[in-house]
């Protein structure tokens, strides 16, 4: 029997790590599968989705920025999805329908509580960022019952409106970053693009403190401007999100195929190979 295809779709996707995680989690487990990388323009994602599925794939992982327009392509949505709006991981089921899940934020949430050992409930919690990033954490985020979350975003009005939205999850407010105050916080998420172009929010010093935890969820081969001003601030932690994608690679391994790979030894694989 031929081995079961799996790619990731983005745009770019030439630096995904997915098919490190996956290659490596297939091994593991003894899973007969391949996984590769599909660039796909915002304009033709709908038809390599369904040329890929049609020639025989079994499931995808969805990267920026076609989050949105894959729960629009998803048959069925798992409720996560329909929550996030946005889908990170699609799967054809045996009767032919697409399902669209998001696994980011139980990828967060996972990373957070079993890998980095950072308490969330009953902590103050900041959120930056109210985009597609922030969105996806989230539910799963309120659901760890922080004592108070608050979501600060360079467009204010986005962060109140991100806040609103998800009211019946759980209290959250949403804010300017000079908007921020009241002591340091806990736990502080970068969900923001901006360590992508080595931007740092506008912050009061005092947001971040000494018993601060600091989490950028994006990653790069260096610490990200977000991590090293965290640092700076005398944050006591910081961590880049590569826990994070290998966790939510594990929730849609799992999904796919059934087993539940051991994220650790897959985690420790990346960084080296991120430090070579
Ligand atoms: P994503 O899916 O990665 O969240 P997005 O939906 O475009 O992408 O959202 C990007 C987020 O990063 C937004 O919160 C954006 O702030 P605005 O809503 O004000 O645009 C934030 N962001 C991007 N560049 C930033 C910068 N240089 N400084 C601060 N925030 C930035």
């Amino acid at each position: 029997m031929s081995a079961d295809r799996y790619a990731v779709v983005g745009q770019p996707v030439a630096h995904s790590q997915s098919p490190f995680i996956h290659e490596r989690f297939a091994r593991q487990t003894g899973q007969a599968m391949t996984y590769s990388r599909i660039e796909a323009p915002p304009a033709q994602f709908d038809a390599i989705v369904k040329r890929f599925f049609a020639e025989g794939g079994k499931g995808l992982n969805v990267t920026l920025p076609h989050k949105q327009a894959a729960a629009i392509l998803s048959d069925d949505l798992t409720p996560r999805a329909q929550t996030a709006g946005a889908v990170n991981t699609l799967a054809l089921r045996a009767d032919g329908r697409l399902l669209g899940d998001n696994t980011d934020g139980a990828g967060l949430a996972r990373d957070l509580l079993n890998n980095l050992r950072v308490t969330i409930a009953g902590r103050r919690v900041l959120l930056l960022g109210a985009g597609g990033a922030a969105r996806g954490v989230l539910a799963p985020l309120l659901g760890l019952k922080p004592a108070e979350l608050t979501i600060a975003n360079r467009s204010p009005d986005r962060a109140r409106e991100l806040a609103a939205g998800f009211a019946a999850f759980g209290e959250c407010r949403g804010c300017g970053f000079d908007e921020v105050r009241g002591g340091p916080y806990d736990v502080i998420l970068n969900a923001t693009s901006a360590s992508l172009a080595s931007h740092v929010p506008p912050l009061h010093a005092g947001v971040v403190g000494n018993r601060s935890f600091c989490y950028d969820m994006a990653y790069g081969r260096e610490d990200t401007a977000f991590v090293r001003w965290a640092q700076a601030q005398g944050a006591a932690r910081t961590s880049m999100g590569l826990g994070m994608l290998v966790e939510q690679a594990a929730e849609a391994f799992h999904l796919w195929r059934g087993v539940r790979p051991d994220t650790a030894s897959v985690i420790a694989a990346l960084k080296a190979e991120l430090r070579s």
